[in-house]
């Protein structure tokens, strides 16, 4: 008699979900990663402008090679394609440069902490450019995000002007990326992970000669040898690290945006901050007030609240 057998084959919505899962758990792992590295070669290499344009460069050079060689296969884009991703790049370049200055100048967890009132801006760009309504819970999720950003800065034992509007300028330009990368996705044949790509090139082309004007080769020498004689060879890994995964976790939440409403998204990009101040706060031994850490637990809240408000 054959032997009776149950096999449950999983359905489409729980493949869906699986594979959503691990997306967003690779994101947040290589995220992690990234954020470690780029604070070890910050520490003793504290040109943002260099490594920010190293990890587009070590980015765009992967993709290059993985197109040259099959690995993935190359977009098929016209003009009009790279005319409309330029203010996507724009966007990108400034977000990410004023992201990286703001590392360099103030701890890990405390950037995140300001970067997880982007939700905040959001609503705001959307109200005032856009002029997009929303309902009022929405506009009311917004102050636990806006205070409890406020408190963990004002109690923040390191202050510096620079970190904070460095971490604020990148919320904006992200909210701005955001919205122009969706118009710019939709109804193109171009895959999340290809349109990272172009990103990745593009931005490198408008941030080169910016990171040459404002820090340049003299001051990357004489900081590299520094580095170098500090830490040992080594040196080079952690920034070979923070380039690599900087595109890799990159790619992956670009490659998750492709199946999951914005809204998702914002709510994964949020966990993934609290991933990185927890771990960042125990890696490089940040002290936190309880006051600061109440601040900081307030604006993440605040941010589900908001994404409750939103849904
Ligand atoms: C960057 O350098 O671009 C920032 O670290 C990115 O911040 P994100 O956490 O919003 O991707």
């Amino acid at each position: 008699r054959p032997l009776d057998i149950n096999i449950e084959l999983p359905d489409e919505q729980s493949t869906q979900k699986l594979k959503i899962g691990i997306y967003f758990a690779t994101w947040w792992a290589l995220n992690v990663v990234f954020n470690i590295y780029n604070k070890k070669v910050l520490n003793a290499f504290p040109y943002p402008w260099l490594t920010s344009t190293l990890s587009l460069a070590c980015g765009s050079l992967m993709m290059l090679v993985s197109w040259a060689t099959r690995i993935a296969e190359a977009p098929k884009t016209d003009l009009d394609f790279w005319k409309t991703l330029f203010p996507v790049a724009v966007a990108h370049t400034i977000g990410h440069v004023a992201a990286t200055v703001s590392m360099s100048k103030v701890a890990v967890s405390f950037t995140h902490i300001i970067k997880s009132g982007e939700p905040a801006f959001s609503v705001l760009v959307s109200r005032f450019f856009l002029g997009e309504t929303f309902p009022l819970p929405v506009y009311l999720s917004l102050l636990p995000i806006i205070g409890g950003c406020a408190l963990a800065a004002v109690t923040e034992l390191n202050f510096n002007m620079i970190g904070f509007m460095g971490a604020m300028i990148s919320n904006l330009a992200f909210v701005f990326r955001n919205i122009f990368s969706k118009k710019g996705m939709k109804g193109k044949s171009v895959s999340g992970m290809n349109y990272y790509a172009c990103l990745s090139l593009m931005s490198l082309l408008i941030l080169t000669p910016f990171a040459i004007a404002v820090e340049g080769p003299k001051m990357w020498a004489a900081g590299w040898e520094n580095a170098v004689s500090q830490i040992g060879p080594n040196f080079v890994w952690w920034v070979v690290a923070q380039s690599v995964f900087y595109h890799l976790y990159n790619q992956v939440s670009y490659m998750s945006l492709d199946q999951i409403s914005p809204l998702t998204f914002s709510i994964g990009n949020t966990m993934k901050r609290i991933s990185v101040i927890v771990a960042s706060i125990i890696i490089f031994h940040t002290p936190v007030k309880p006051v600061n850490a109440l601040g900081a637990a307030i604006a993440i809240l605040g941010t589900f609240l908001y994404s409750q408000a939103k849904m």
